[in-house]
Formats: structure tokens, sequence, C-alpha cells
């Protein structure tokens, strides 16, 4: 399967797209801003050379609103400060087929609101800068941008997305690592998530300047077990493969499809994350912080004054529909691309019934596990 050519989140602003369905994202970003603004205030205070025109990027940007949040938070900490910052070349990356025109068409309010911002701050302290966004499309698991062209790299929620299923996985009946998968598919995964995660970074370390900063959130698990107390972080997609396996049962997908089907996606566990970034060496680890954030997180109390989309609706979904409509969002190329368009709306049907009993016999909300690491680029 090409991931590259075949993963997108769901395009549009429509009920199923990443735009309305993506607050557990944004609760994740949200959680990540301190940690940007400690490492943007520490870039700017550094003097590295030809900072003036500052490089940023954001990698896995998706559509929807999502991105210009991360990019407000380091705006804001640039403008603040005094600082040698005169104008930010912004980048937007994602994959061939991600929708980047819904952003494109946030863009004009988003300018709007930075310049009223700017006229209403009334701070003597606060330069002018201008700011330059453009889209990048390709994969961020080899290189995309000119040799040190880049000071501040942010990504969240990507790095989880492989740059393909491993080879040769029998994982009959699953679609994604599980508690009951054999112990080789566990191993192939995670093989394929250190290639992938080494290869990220040797690109990255290329296109950062020196002493340049790298905010990155993924999922990932606490340990290497996938015990009962850390099913959260990989059992929704236990869930779909019982939802695939309960329409095997219906006779309206073969089982074989089902088998040969695997998600590329892994949540590595910190001692893996730790020992890619030490053998890979270009980066220096100024922190590694771990966050929850509950499966049905609404994101109603994050700050949504950064786009033009409205989310009542998904405020107010109940629990198993704000889960499903998540899940749908981020899975639905894929699961289209291996099984065709005609059993969507059914699987999630029954993915949403599997949902809702999962939560009702849990004890308390199932929880992601986030990873944030903020990094330095070594001299
Ligand atoms: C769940 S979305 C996260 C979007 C946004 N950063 C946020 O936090 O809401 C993950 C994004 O990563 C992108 N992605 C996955 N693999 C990628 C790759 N190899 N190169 C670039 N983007 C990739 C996907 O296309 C998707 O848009």
């Amino acid at each position: 399967m090409q991931v590259v050519q075949i993963l997108h989140m769901n395009k549009g602003d429509g009920q199923t797209s990443y735009a309305r369905n993506s607050t557990v994202q944004r609760k994740s970003i949200s959680i990540s801003k301190p940690i940007i603004e400690k490492a943007v205030l520490e870039l700017v205070g550094s003097n590295i050379m030809g900072i003036e025109s500052m490089g940023i990027a954001d990698l896995g940007c998706s559509s929807g609103p999502n991105t210009l949040l991360p990019i407000s938070h380091i705006i804001d900490v640039i403008h603040a400060k005094p600082s040698e910052v005169t104008e930010l070349r912004v980048s937007l990356n994602d994959l061939f087929s991600n929708d980047f025109s819904s952003i494109f068409m946030s863009l004009p309010s988003f300018y709007n609101k930075r310049k009223q911002d700017y006229d209403n701050g009334g701070d003597p302290n606060q330069h002018a800068i201008n700011i330059y966004i453009s889209a990048v499309p390709g994969s961020f698991y080899g290189p995309l941008f000119p040799r040190n062209s880049l000071h501040f790299v942010h990504s969240s929620f990507s790095l989880h997305w492989l740059s393909q299923v491993p080879n040769g996985l029998d994982n009959k009946g699953k679609c994604s690592i599980s508690k009951s998968s054999p112990k080789c598919v566990l191993s192939a995964y995670s093989m394929q998530f250190q290639k992938d995660f080494s290869d990220f970074l040797r690109s990255r370390a290329q296109e950062t300047v020196d002493g340049g900063r790298m905010v990155l959130s993924l999922m990932g698990r606490p340990s290497f077990d996938l015990t009962t107390e850390h099913e959260g972080t990989f059992y929704q997609f236990e869930l779909l493969a019982q939802a695939l396996m309960a329409m095997v049962s219906k006779g309206l997908i073969e089982e074989e499809k089902v088998n040969s089907f695997n998600m590329p996606y892994y949540t590595p566990y910190p001692e893996e994350l730790n020992l890619v970034l030490d053998k890979e060496g270009s980066f220096i680890k100024d922190c590694i912080e771990t966050f929850e954030v509950e499966w049905h997180s609404s994101g109603a109390d994050i700050n949504r004054n950064v786009g033009t989309f409205d989310d009542d609706q998904t405020i107010t979904s109940s629990g198993q529909r704000l889960v499903t409509n998540t899940v749908r969002a981020v899975t639905e190329s894929i699961l289209e691309f291996h099984f065709g368009k005609g059993i969507i709306d059914v699987l999630f049907q029954i993915f949403e019934e599997l949902v809702s009993e999962y939560l009702s016999n849990c004890t308390t909300t199932p929880k992601y596990t986030i990873f944030v690491i903020s990094l330095i680029k070594k001299n």
C-alpha cells in the first residue's frame, strides 16, 4: 500500500470531515502550547545567525483549522518579544492528497485576526513581522526543504503514521498491534517505526539550522506491554477490527480481505523514542513529556479562535459518536482504498455500537497517551 499516495484525513468541512472531528488533536496542540512557547522563546533569545527571516514548518498539517493553532502560538511569542525577527516563512506540509485548499480558505480570516490583534495590541514592544504562508506537499520521511532553511519545526499527531504497513505481517482478524497479535507483528511494527522516525530526524537535521528547535507531539503508549491498563492507547483499532469481523459474519466483506488489512499506524513507547533519538544523534533532547487525552475529549475548553469552522456539532456529540467520528475522519481514506467505498457507513455504524458497549463497561474513560518531545539541533 502506497501510504504516500493514499492517506489523507477526511476533506472539506462536512459532518465526517477532519476539520470538524479533530478536537482530540486540538486538545493535544493546546496541551503542548507551553512547551512550544518555551522552545520559541529560547530560540529567539539564542542569537542564531540569519534569524531575521525565520523558517517555520508544521509537518503533517492536515486540513481544517488545527494547523493554525501552533502557528499562532509561535507568532504570538515572537511578536511579544523584542527580537531581530522581521519575517516568518511558514511552510505547511502534508501528503500529496491532503486538502490544502481548506487551509487556504481560512487564511484571510487568520490574517485579519492577526492584523486586528496587532493593531489593537498597543504594546510598544511589539514589532511588525511579515508572515508568508505556503504549502509543501510530500512525505516528511524524506527531504522537503532546502538545507539550513528551518529554525523551528512543529509536528502534531502525525509521526505515529508509518511510511508503510510493515512487510509480511500475519495478523489475522486484527488491523494493528493488539494484545493477541503474535510477537513478530509487534516487532515488525516497532522496526518500521524506528526506521521511519530515524529517516524523519535525518531529513530534518539537514534542513534545520544549528541550534534550531523542533517540538513533536505524537500518540504513544506508556510501556512496551499492551496491558489492559494501557489499552486506551491501541484499543480503538481492536474495536475497528471487531467491526470488520462483524461485517465478515454478515457476509458483507470477505474474511481474507480483513486478514490482509493492517493500518500503517504505530504507537511507540518512551524507550523506543529515546533509542532512535540517541542512535540518530542529530538533536539534543530538551524534554520528553507525557500527557493523556480522553477518547472523547470535546475540546470545548480550547481556544478555537483561529479558524472559520463552527464545531458545535462536535462539542454536543455523545461520547461514542465523537470517538467514531474521530476515528473515521483519520482512517476512512485507507479503509476505502482496501475495502471500497460501499462498506464505510455500515462499518462505522457497527463500530459506534462497539464503542458504546466498550465505554459503558469501562470504569474510567479510556485515554490516548501523547508524547511531546522538544529537541535542539546539535551544532
Ligand atoms: C491526525 S492528522 C494531524 C493534523 C494536525 N497536525 C493536527 O494536529 O490536527 C495527521 C496528518 O499527518 C499526515 N501525514 C501522515 N504521514 C505523513 C508523511 N509521511 N508526510 C507528511 N504528512 C503525513 C496525514 O496526512 C495527516 O494529515
